[in-house]
């Protein structure tokens, strides 16, 4: 089997912490490396968590670079409200790092740049924050838009409500102009919004269910997804929670989970009422060429039994 090399750019985040294990897990991904961004927390804090999360479950080997710690316009707003200030906050044991467990010293934007250069195959870049990192390697390098074969996001809400404004999904708000980079760039890309992720609800009996695989990585998922929880119940009044990135991860090697529709998209960068609104224009009213496929569908049950499998398979 051949496997899928992909670039895991990130802000962990609890949702993003999940999705470095899937990816780290499965066995048809090839994880070349993961990239931070700020985003959930400062750029400080998203790499630190990035290097807890590899360490918890013994991948000191995973590479892991520092990129953009602002968006490209805009002041960097976080995410504390949901992940608590470190990023990454959970009521169970602190992580302690190896000191030899560092950051790698190049950019995340040459790494990504490089790595798209070097690479005999194409490589899926695999955002789970805000899309500054990846707008910069393709400003900085529009050659390597041939290397990508395809970018998937998490990020956005076509037909559904936002999550940090009544119109904006956070990561796409964060960095709008990033995010209209990444559309217009003419690569494949795959938007999975809050329109799908808001069908992928972990609640108390999933996450014991994984609690039960007992091995280190689903026992750190249920401490995770047990702090993430109480904001979203909050919110929503419900027991459910989103687990938004690891849909991403998913989606790489079970395609079938999802459903969606080639559509063309293009992102509020300005209004103050509406900043990283994904405007969506699904009856293609403006016959503009589709440059995005957005997913709305996806098969939940099937999506948390992969998931349990796959975490039982790391330390
Ligand atoms: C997105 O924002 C972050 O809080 C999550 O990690 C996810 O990437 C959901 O809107
Ligand atoms: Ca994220």
């Amino acid at each position: 089997m051949i496997k899928k090399k992909i670039i895991l750019d990130c802000d962990p985040g609890h949702d993003d912490a999940v999705a470095i294990m899937l990816a780290i897990a499965n066995n048809e991904i090839d994880l070349l490396g993961i990239t931070c961004v700020g985003g959930n927390a400062t750029l400080e804090n998203t790499k630190l968590n990035a290097l807890k999360i590899c360490s918890l479950i013994n991948r000191e080997d995973i590479p892991i670079y520092a990129g953009a710690d602002k968006p490209i316009v805009y002041d960097l707003v976080t995410a504390e409200h949901v992940h608590g200030k470190s990023g990454l906050d959970t009521d169970g044991d602190p992580i302690t790092l190896d000191k030899n467990h560092k950051i790698q010293d190049l950019h995340a934007v040459d790494f990504i740049i490089k790595t798209c250069k070097d690479s005999d195959v194409p490589i899926y870049l695999c955002p789970t924050g805000p899309l500054t990192n990846i707008a910069l390697s393709l400003k900085k390098d529009p050659s390597i838009k041939d290397k990508i074969k395809e970018i998937i996001f998490m990020g956005g809400a076509a037909l559904c409500l936002g999550n940090i404004t009544p119109s904006a999904e956070f990561n796409i708000y964060v960095d709008p102009h990033a995010a209209n980079i990444v559309l217009n760039s003419g690569i494949a890309v795959t938007m999975m919004g809050l329109d799908v992720t808001h069908k992928v609800n972990v609640n108390d009996s999933i996450i014991n269910s994984i609690k039960s695989n007992n091995n280190k990585a689903s026992i750190f998922f249920a401490d995770l997804m047990n702090f993430y929880s109480r904001f979203h119940r909050d919110l929503y009044k419900s027991n459910e929670s989103p687990l938004h990135d690891p849909c991403v991860i998913a989606y790489l090697f079970n395609h079938k989970l999802f459903q969606g529709k080639k559509v063309h998209v293009q992102v509020e960068e300005k209004s103050e009422l509406t900043r990283g609104e994904t405007v969506v224009d699904w009856l293609g009213v403006k016959k503009l060429q589709p440059n995005c496929n957005v997913i709305t569908e996806a098969d939940s049950e099937t999506f948390f039994k992969i998931l349990k499998n796959e975490l039982s398979k790391l330390n």
